[in-house]
């Protein structure tokens, strides 16, 4: 997967060389690259904001800085998958338009779903926006070159886009196959069947007083099974109860079916 970060703090993503992901990028596993949006600038002060019509606080960025930052990131694109699909002159289908993700609190909520959607797709740009946002124009000219996809991390307001990036990047980098070592890890953890995650534990048995509870150390793999299911939902139902709205019942152990 090919991904493209525009900012104007480029060093904000520097946690993506990191750990997992960091590790995906060395391994090949992951093209990640990041663009200071201000090399997009023609004037001598760089600027990228500038007032907002019709009053009001704050700045809002300028249209043009990013219409040439995405048209680079998009021609790049389409010259990647030209070689993908057998160099200058292929004549495969078109390929198919990059995601650009917009991170906003005013965009659609951000969850395990959507990262595994999003971990299908070839390419992914992400457009960091500071001040109140990005002139809106920007966001219908991108839909004649990318698939808009506006994305909030939740219902609070960040300084920017960047922090949001670093989490639904390593959100859906870490679902890319080989960036996870292990990938049954991926199975029973919180929200990946709409549940949240059973509690865990490690030597030793008795610690300050607290035991681990008996059934793990039973060697009863079945029972052991039943009594994590319970206790995911027994969490989900005090932790998030909304989750069980959509939750399907069914998928319960018999006993929490009706609680
Ligand atoms: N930018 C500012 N706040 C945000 C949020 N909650 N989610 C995504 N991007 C943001």
């Amino acid at each position: 997967m090919r991904i493209d970060v525009v900012s104007i703090f480029p060093e904000y993503l520097a946690p993506l060389e990191l750990s997992l992901i960091g590790k995906a990028r060395q391994d090949g596993l992951l093209d990640l690259r990041v663009h200071d949006l201000r090399d997009f600038t023609t004037d001598k002060h760089r600027s990228v904001d500038d007032t907002p019509y019709g009053g009001g606080a704050g700045m809002v960025m300028k249209p043009e800085p990013w219409a040439q930052a995405l048209a680079a990131v998009a021609a790049a694109a389409v010259a990647g998958a030209g070689e993908a699909a057998g160099g200058a002159g292929a004549t495969a289908a078109e390929p198919a338009k990059p995601v650009l993700i917009v991170p906003s609190p005013a965009g659609e909520r951000f969850n395990q779903a959507l990262a595994h959607e999003l971990a299908e797709e070839d390419q992914l740009v992400f457009a960091c926006g500071r001040y109140e946002g990005i002139d809106e124009r920007v966001i219908e000219w991108a839909e004649e070159h990318f698939t808009v996809r506006p994305m909030s991390l939740g219902d609070y307001v960040l300084n920017g886009g960047e922090v949001a990036v670093l989490a639904m990047v390593e959100a859906i980098g870490r679902l890319l196959p080989g960036v996870v070592g292990n990938p049954d890890s991926l199975v029973e953890e919180s929200h990946s069947d709409g549940l949240l995650e059973y509690p865990v534990y490690t030597k030793p048995a008795s610690w300050r007083d607290r035991e681990v509870p008996a059934v793990l150390l039973s060697g009863n793999h079945g029972k052991i099974a039943q009594w994590r299911r319970h206790e995911q939902y027994r969490r989900t139902a005090e932790r998030r109860p909304d989750l069980l709205e959509t939750f399907d019942a069914g998928k319960l152990p018999r006993a929490d079916r009706t609680a």
